[in-house]
């Protein structure tokens, strides 16, 4: 079992989370130790079908009240009216200021109930626990809470803290394999933004990732993953600096995942951004050729594509132009010096420069 402790001193929040296999019999005992009133999970119809009725189990046991709101699953679901109507259904069962939500679930539960948690009767407390990999290494730390909106990802939200985050590495086992590569997509970009310890393990061991029974494995990248998120969101809670690094990949990984209309997933687009990033990276000459051929390697070796396909590259461009990064006429991008370093200044790259790494990609 590991413990993280996130700490954000200046808004006096501080919470645990808790990477732990087999914890969902017994993360009840914790949450019951805080008093609510009663509590309202929220899961999507993949994780309630697989893990619903242990939870409710579990609060059972500790002696707990609960509801259990289950929600279709997927990426268009975390919208307004999803929202509205999870508060409804809240109001219906009599939650009070003293209740609590449960997100059970993927970044899309944990980013809806985030939202909504802030909102009803001006914030709840709330809990993360976690099912997939890109929840537990990325969407359950930090506080950013949203929906989204037709004219674009996540552009209605809150920053608000959950009051502990439960991972349970085992849930992992039964994501499906596109799923679970995807999220490892993301703690490459950790490995790259901050630990090349954590990427000499990933390429030690990248062919055990995929095989089955693997939480030892797990538990030690979430864990690490969790520690480098936290030190990140203590220093920059409101994205200001420091955890720009965190979009090592996603300017150019969001505008090949918006255009490419679901045919590349998040972490499989951001792949892509991330070696199009180093190799903007090593044109500039701050970063070694051989080191983005080792960053291009390991996605490789991880099942990830490098390279995009079919893309239309203006529709790619404008996207890019429409996520916020474009200045001046140039776009702001965070580059890698090295595997584990930084540059610690945004970079600006002119139009030209990003059309020619798109075409020769
Ligand atoms: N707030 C943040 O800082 C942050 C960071 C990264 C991503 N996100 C958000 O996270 C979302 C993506 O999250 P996601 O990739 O977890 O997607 P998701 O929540 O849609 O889950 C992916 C799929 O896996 C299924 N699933 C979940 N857990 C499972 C399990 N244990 N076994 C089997 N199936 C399971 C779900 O039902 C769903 O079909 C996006 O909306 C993104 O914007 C937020």
């Amino acid at each position: 079992m590991s413990k993280i402790v996130v700490k954000i001193p200046k808004e006096d929040i501080i919470y645990d989370i808790h990477v732990k296999a087999n914890q969902l019999d017994t993360l009840a005992e914790i949450i019951a130790a805080n008093d609510h009133s009663n509590l309202f999970i929220i899961d999507d119809i993949n994780v309630d079908n697989l893990y619903g009725k242990v939870m409710r189990n579990s609060f059972l046991k500790a002696g707990m009240k609960s509801y259990t709101y289950t929600m279709p699953d997927g990426e268009n679901e975390k919208n307004w009216y999803r929202a509205k109507e999870i508060m409804d259904a809240a109001f219906e069962k009599g939650l009070d200021r003293k209740s609590a939500f449960i997100a059970f679930g993927g970044g899309v539960v944990g980013d809806l109930v985030g939202f909504i948690s802030s909102l009803y009767m001006r914030g709840i407390d709330y809990y993360q626990v976690p099912t997939t990999l890109i929840a537990q290494v990325d969407s359950c730390i930090g506080g950013k809470t949203a929906v989204n909106h037709k004219k674009g990802k996540n552009l209605i939200g809150s920053f608000y803290h959950p009051r502990a985050v439960f991972s349970d590495t085992t849930l992992l086992s039964s994501l499906p394999k596109r799923e679970l590569i995807s999220g490892l997509s993301e703690v490459v970009k950790y490995a790259v933004i901050s630990d090349i310890e954590l990427f000499n393990f990933l390429d030690d061991h990248y062919q055990y990732l995929l095989n089955e029974n693997q939480n030892d494995l797990y538990h030690k990248i979430v864990a690490r993953c969790c520690e480098i998120k936290a030190e990140i969101v203590e220093k920059d809670e409101k994205d200001h600096g420091l955890r720009r690094f965190l979009n090592f990949g996603h300017t150019i990984g969001h505008g090949l995942e918006s255009s490419s209309r679901g045919l590349l997933n998040h972490g499989e687009a951001v792949a892509i951004g991330m070696v199009l990033a180093s190799k903007i990276s090593v044109d500039l000459g701050m970063l070694k050729s051989k080191e983005k051929d080792r960053i291009e390697k390991l996605l490789s070796k991880l099942g990830l594509p490098t390279k995009a396909n079919e893309f239309n590259l203006q529709e790619v461009i404008r996207y890019i132009e429409y996520d916020k990064k474009k200045v001046d006429g140039s776009f702001n991008f965070v580059l890698p010096s090295s595997i584990g370093v930084m540059n610690s200044k945004l970079v600006k790259v002119d139009k030209a420069h990003l059309l020619k790494i798109l075409e020769k990609n």
